[in-house]
């Protein structure tokens, strides 16, 4: 099968498209014949080990301290069950599914676990769609449910509105009866309102402190903003949730949780079958929409790649293995 694989940590063009054998899978295991998956965040970071701040270590040691371990990136997919483990009842072979497998899904076909973080795919979705949404969502469904601890009615500000994460965490903090607010620039204003934000600032332009406005929860994806810099923007009780952090926000996750009204959060977001089931339930019912920044051939991976370095795009650079809907 044809794949994107990477041998060493570099710049975009360290992929590069070659025939691999098709993964076998396991008993417990279905294959997958990847229709739509996306270059994420996390894809660039093992790329090119850009892990941010302290995580430049325990990065390396878990991607591989002098290459790469696994050699094929793609953490989400959507795409057609082409064959299922003996043990397998809960898939069989032509469902249209979608969801997370760890590493692996830049190519033709990806084993992931039947059991695992894996759902049927709304019809309503394409594939592109579908393959758009696990990573950010279930990132801005942990962050903002479980660590920020999100309420109705409480005010949101979501930095980075327009991203990867950002995307979602606007439709899913309304979803839980949020007024929400957004940061983005010029290009995505438009976007960002369309999502569910009440009101968006463009980072271009203002500084959302300057208003003396405030919020409970300021969740920060893109590690734009400081603690020291928004305190007086946050409402007492209030929450500044980091996703990207260093050695200062984790020193002040801990101070600010025994003394303070007002507290830093970090945290990592795992991606399970519960929080997948009930994205596709919010996809199915239109909650939650994907957002595509736009759509690259598997033969085009590199440039998908320097997308989403730019830390500008809109949403999921989808890539698509299969064309069609
Ligand atoms: N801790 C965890 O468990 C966890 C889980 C998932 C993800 N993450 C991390 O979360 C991060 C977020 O990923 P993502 O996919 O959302 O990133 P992304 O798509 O690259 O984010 C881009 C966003 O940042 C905005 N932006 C750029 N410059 C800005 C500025 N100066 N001020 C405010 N906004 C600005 C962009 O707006 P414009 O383009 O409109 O300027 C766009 O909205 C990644 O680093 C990922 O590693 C962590």
């Amino acid at each position: 099968m044809k794949a994107a694989v990477y041998d060493r940590y570099g710049p975009p063009d360290v992929v590069s498209i070659r025939d691999v054998p098709t993964p076998e899978p396991g008993p417990k295991d279905i294959l997958v014949a990847v229709h739509a998956t996306t270059v994420n965040t996390a894809d660039w970071r093992f790329r090119a080990a850009a892990f941010p701040g302290i995580m430049a270590v325990p990065g390396r040691l878990m991607a591989g301290v002098f290459g790469p371990r696994q050699k094929i990136l793609g953490g989400e997919f959507a795409g057609r069950v082409a064959a299922v483990g003996s043990d397998v009842q809960r898939f069989r072979p032509g469902d249209a599914v979608f969801g997370f497998s760890g590493q692996r899904a830049h190519a033709e076909f990806v084993a992931v676990r039947a059991d695992g973080p894996v759902a049927i795919k709304p019809p309503s979705l394409s594939f592109a769609g579908a393959a758009a949404v696990p990573f950010g969502a279930s990132a801005a469904l942990g962050f903002l449910r479980d660590f920020a601890k999100i309420a109705a009615g409480e005010r949101v500000l979501v930095i980075g509105a327009s991203g990867g994460v950002g995307v979602y965490a606007v439709q899913l903090a309304r979803h839980f009866g949020a007024e929400v607010d957004g940061v983005c620039g010029t290009d995505n204003v438009e976007l960002v309102c369309s999502l569910g934000a009440t009101r968006v600032f463009d980072h271009q332009r203002e500084d959302f402190r300057a208003g003396g406005e405030s919020w409970d929860v300021i969740l920060d994806p893109v590690g734009r903003t400081t603690f020291a810099a928004s305190r007086t923007a946050l409402r007492p009780g209030g929450r500044h949730v980091f996703l990207e952090f260093g050695l200062t926000e984790i020193v002040q996750a801990l101070t600010t949780s025994v003394s303070g009204d007002r507290r830093v959060v970090i945290g990592v977001s795992g991606d399970t079958r519960e929080d997948l089931d009930l994205i596709a339930g919010l996809l199915e019912t239109g909650a939650v929409r994907p957002v595509i920044d736009g759509l690259y051939p598997l033969e085009r991976i590199v440039e998908a790649h320097a997308r989403v370095e730019s830390r500008h795009k809109r949403g999921s650079v989808v890539v698509t293995v299969v064309e069609g809907p």
